[in-house]
């Protein structure tokens, strides 16, 4: 079944808009051009984890000689951050960054004549 979100000009780069489908809450946001639909329930305790501020991924580097030389943003994975207690979520898989058996529940989205839909 296809639940309409907005329209594709609301959810530009970056942005996210939620949606109340039957009493759950769905958060669909585009990230690196595509759009990714979660529904807005945190697996560590419940919390609105599509609400939470978007971080590029931190990343860790370490040069030919093992040595290590810091830490960057990842030029392209994109972290969601659940505002409760910090839990990151890759947009794109909806698994933990800490431990990707825990995973927000994905839906498919789609995106035709200039509207968005999620499919639940
Ligand atoms: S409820 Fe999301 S991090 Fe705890």
């Amino acid at each position: 079944m296809e639940v309409f979100v907005a329209k594709s000009s609301a959810i530009a780069e970056g942005q996210r808009v939620l949606i109340d489908h039957k009493g759950q809450k769905i958060g669909v946001l585009r990230v690196n051009g595509a759009l990714h639909a979660f529904l807005n329930l945190c697996p560590h305790q419940g919390g609105p984890a599509c609400e939470g501020m978007l971080i590029h991924k931190i990343e860790e580097v370490i040069d030919e000689d093992k040595r290590y030389l810091g830490m960057r943003f990842h030029d392209r994975d994109v972290h969601m951050v659940c505002p409760w207690h910090g839990w990151e979520f890759n947009v794109e898989t909806g698994a933990s960054a800490a431990d990707g058996k825990h995973k927000l529940k994905r839906y498919k989205t789609i995106e035709k004549e200039g509207d968005v839909y999620v499919v639940v």
